[in-house]
């Protein structure tokens, strides 16, 4: 039965011969009304774009495997983790961040690392990019942040002076603005890169205790980025090298992989720990908390329709399963909301039917109805809870720990969590100061290049006031960044003099 040819048919099943001649008043006539196959081409057709992600438009997905290769469970009960040898099947979408659906995947821009891993206690979304920190630390500014890297209102194109006036203004930035103009803000295609869950999350194990957490993904395949000039003429070349490179790669068998890996902090060693160990614009040093190994992750399933699986997948920092569990990063907080809430804009609000988002275990809610319902709807099963009807119940060993925000021993971690940004958190400098000096020289030529050329296409009448501003906190990470940028932006020792004082003023 496979090869036999199909049959063309309507949308609603009815096999037509008719698919490219309208029905019209005689061979040159007008077209009559009723040619309802027409319409349904037509009006389909108008209905096929959705709205793009407002943020990471562009992206690539693959399926996977996540294998576990080390034993966790002394930090965390969540089943994924609980045997040696455990496979659960994932979607990994790639993306970059600032550009339209049709953008180039060699601008130079964090990447996305979005995974959904398909738990037997219900899909765990892990929404990380590839660098271990973020632009900023609360997310209120995110509106605000991403406007300057989209078009300009006025001109519609994208603007450095938006982008660095930004920066400047917001020097907790700098640490992400480091790394984005170092080569790995344009890596090559999307194999050669680490993910990074980013945030802090925690774990929770059997005996309810709590561990806070990082999770990174390393390539196996090894890091490897463009410079500037590559990453520019690539642009041109094939706009879509990344998207390409992965789907060639997963068809010829030559699956990537990483090292899925995490790191540790106690309730007790967060207390004490030099940053806010919930700030997204800092890491947790490796030589502190080393890396654990946890599993290996494969991609080796192209998806047999973009649409159907990149497209429409969607992921939510909100969707953590027992044993994993969010923390008082600000910025996570903010996620938590505003994922689902996108999603139900861009794909309706029965989204988690469709199949990439859906839970392929059973999914038992009392929720019922809405636009594009298109599972049974719970069939005649009752539609509240409590009821006397079904056999559904609330399984008290999935009860989450408490987190008492006036524990003694949490006080002084989460006591000031009303307050906006605490005392003493604005150290902006010290981890790109630190960053800068792992560089090789070779990598800090490649980044001071790709900074001035950056911020050469600062102008209009508050040119040199950005400038000036972006340059002191350059100096202030490391004297010689500021004075490697400065020269290499032309300015004169004596005006980076001036600068500096007018901004110690
Ligand atoms: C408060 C800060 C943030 C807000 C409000 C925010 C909001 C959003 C929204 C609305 C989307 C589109 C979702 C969709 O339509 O499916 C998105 C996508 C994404 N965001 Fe964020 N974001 C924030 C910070 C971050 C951070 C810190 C990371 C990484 C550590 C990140 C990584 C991603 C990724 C990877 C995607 C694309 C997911 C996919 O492939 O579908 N975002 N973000």
């Amino acid at each position: 039965m496979e090869n036999q040819p199909k049959k063309l048919t309507t949308a609603s099943g009815s096999p037509y011969f008719e698919n490219e001649d309208s029905m019209s008043v005689g061979p040159r006539g007008p077209l009559l009304l009723q040619d309802y196959i027409l319409h349904e081409k037509m009006a389909h057709f108008n209905r096929e774009r959705i709205p793009e992600r407002i943020v990471h438009a562009k992206g690539s997905g693959a399926f996977g495997t996540l294998t576990i290769t080390h034993d966790i469970s002394n930090y965390t009960r969540a089943k994924i983790f609980n045997e040696i040898g455990k496979q659960t099947r994932v979607f990994l979408r790639f993306s970059t961040v600032g550009g339209e659906k049709g953008s180039a995947d060699t601008e130079r821009d964090p990447r996305g690392f979005a995974l959904k891993f398909y738990t037997e206690d219900g899909n765990w979304d892990l929404v990380g990019n590839n660098t271990p920190v973020f632009f900023i630390k609360d997310p209120k500014k995110f509106g605000d942040f991403i406007h300057t890297q989209k078009r300009d209102p006025y001109t519609n194109c994208k603007s450095a002076t938006t982008m660095w006036d930004y920066w400047s203004l917001n020097p907790e930035s700098l640490h992400q603005v480091l790394i984005l103009m170092s080569d790995r803000g344009t890596p090559d295609g999307y194999r050669h890169m680490n993910g990074y869950g980013s945030h802090t999350f925690s774990l929770i194990n059997a005996d309810n205790e709590r561990v806070w957490v990082k999770f990174h993904f390393k390539t196996a395949q090894g890091i490897k980025n463009f410079v500037n000039d590559e990453a520019v003429k690539m642009k041109g070349l094939d706009p879509d090298y990344a998207q390409r490179d992965l789907v060639k790669s997963i068809d010829t068998g030559d699956f990537p992989r990483w090292n899925m890996k995490i790191q540790v902090m106690t309730e007790e060693e967060a207390k004490t720990f030099k940053w806010n160990p919930f700030d997204l614009t800092k890491v947790w040093p490796q030589a502190e908390f080393p890396l654990i190994d946890v599993g290996s992750l494969e991609l080796n399933q192209n998806p047999d329709n973009y649409f159907a699986d990149v497209e429409q997948s969607a992921f939510a920092p909100a969707h953590v399963v027992d044993g994993i569990s969010y923390s008082p990063d600000k910025m996570l907080q903010g996620r938590i909301l505003s994922y689902p809430d996108a999603q139900r804009y861009r794909l309706g609000g029965n989204y988690e039917q469709i199949l990439v988002n859906r839970c392929p275990y059973a999914v038992t809610t009392y929720q019922r109805d809405g636009q594009m319902r298109v599972d049974g709807n719970g069939g005649r099963t009752p539609n509240y809870f409590p009821n006397s009807f079904d056999t559904i119940i609330a399984d008290e060993s999935y009860k989450q720990p408490t987190q008492d925000l006036n524990d003694s021993s949490q006080s002084s971690l989460v006591a000031g969590w009303y307050d906006r940004n605490a005392p003493g958190e604005n150290d902006h400098y010290t981890q790109p100061g630190n960053l800068w000096r792992l560089m090789t020289p070779e990598q800090r030529i490649n980044t001071v290049s790709n900074i001035v050329g950056a911020m050469s296409g600062i102008d209009g009448p508050k040119r040199d006031q950005i400038v000036n501003l972006q340059l002191c906190h350059w100096f202030r990470a490391d004297l010689s960044l500021g004075m490697a940028v400065a020269q290499g932006l032309g300015i004169s020792m004596e005006t980076m003099n001036s600068a500096m004082g007018v901004q110690h003023a």
